[in-house]
């Protein structure tokens, strides 16, 4: 079976953006392949967060994904700093890139930017790091969003030179798997075109029914339908695109009726979509909370899905240092 892996910044909490997008594919893949998933902390270190916010934010990250339904028995789940070989093939990894080439990738280049007094080492090697991630487990395919496109070129370029600097095809060339060409886009309901934490208007799935209505109904729109059967403004048309993910399908019908006749009423559509938002998310929030109540069991998780992932980079690791020409 192909084999997945992906990592997860731990980076706040999921919105439906994000649930929609990568933790639906995540849950869907996990069926088809043979998965793995990990809480990307050494990552975050580029930003140096603190240190009693380490574990906090990756355990809140993965009570999240359980809750949404990734299954650790089917797709391991671990964090990334617990299975140490990846710094090994990361040091090995870096021995065959170049400055140039790291310095042109567009990620850098954009934190280079963001953070002018601290454009260190790890940020530059970011995507060693990440091809280190991806390469241990000599990974088919990763699914990632399209701002990853460099990163995963870069990991490509790492499995290529390996393989061909010690002359054996030894790491797959990871594919890149785009979650978001099958999933649908989730709106902002500011009027922006989608919703992300950088524009803030994000739905969280930890998120409270009062909350979540109160979000909903603040939605933009204007002064409703003019004419009959009229095409709807980008504004509105987010709203029904609300309406076709979390409403039944007699529901979004009832309401491109009234749309076409004219006889629309925002505020009831808003309620529709706040009412069966909150129908969607209650369950997820309720496991969500529970998974955050039991940190032992969240560290029990965790803790199984390093020993499988430390197995399976331990066995690239004896291949690739006998490959290199090192003792195993
Ligand atoms: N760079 C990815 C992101 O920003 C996170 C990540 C780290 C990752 N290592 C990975 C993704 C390995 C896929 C595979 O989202």
């Amino acid at each position: 079976m192909e084999k997945v892996v992906s990592g997860i910044r731990p980076t706040g909490n999921l919105h439906l953006g994000n649930y929609f997008g990568a933790v639906k594919s995540f849950v869907a893949m996990q069926d088809q392949y043979d998965c793995m998933f990990f809480i990307a902390d050494w990552h975050s270190l580029t930003t140096h967060p603190k240190p009693e916010n380490i574990i906090s934010s990756a355990r809140t990250i993965l009570a999240e994904y359980l809750a949404c339904g990734i299954d650790p028995k089917k797709a391991p789940i671990y964090v990334q700093s617990d299975v140490k070989e990846t710094l090994e093939l990361y040091l090995y990894l870096n021995m065959n890139m170049y400055m140039g080439e790291l310095e042109r990738v567009t990620t850098f280049k954009e934190k280079a930017r963001q953070q002018p007094d601290n454009v260190n080492a790890g940020l530059l090697t970011y995507p060693t790091l990440m091809a280190a991630d991806i390469l241990q487990h000599r990974a088919h395919k990763v699914p990632v969003g399209k701002d990853q496109e460099q990163n995963m070129e870069m990991a490509r370029t790492c499995a290529r030179r390996f393989n061909h600097i010690y002359g054996e095809e030894f790491f797959p060339e990871p594919q890149n798997y785009y979650f978001s060409d099958k999933a649908v886009k989730i709106p902002g309901l500011d009027g922006s075109g989608k919703m992300g934490k950088s524009e803030g208007n994000c739905i969280y799935l930890r998120d409270d029914d009062k909350t979540i209505t109160k979000k909903v109904m603040k939605a933009v729109t204007d002064a409703g339908p003019q004419s009959p059967n009229s095409e709807r403004p980008q504004i509105i048309e987010n709203l029904f695109t609300f309406l076709k993910i979390v409403s039944a399908p007699d529901t979004y019908q009832y309401f491109d009726e009234k749309w076409n006749d004219c006889t629309l009423r925002y505020g009831d559509l808003k309620k529709q979509i706040a009412a069966d938002l909150c129908a969607l998310v209650g369950p997820i929030r309720e496991r969500i909370n529970e998974y955050s109540a039991n940190t032992d069991l969240l560290d029990k998780i965790a803790r199984e899905g390093a020993e499988v992932a430390r197995e399976s980079a331990a066995a690239t690791l004896r291949e690739v240092r006998r490959i290199i020409g090192f003792r195993v």
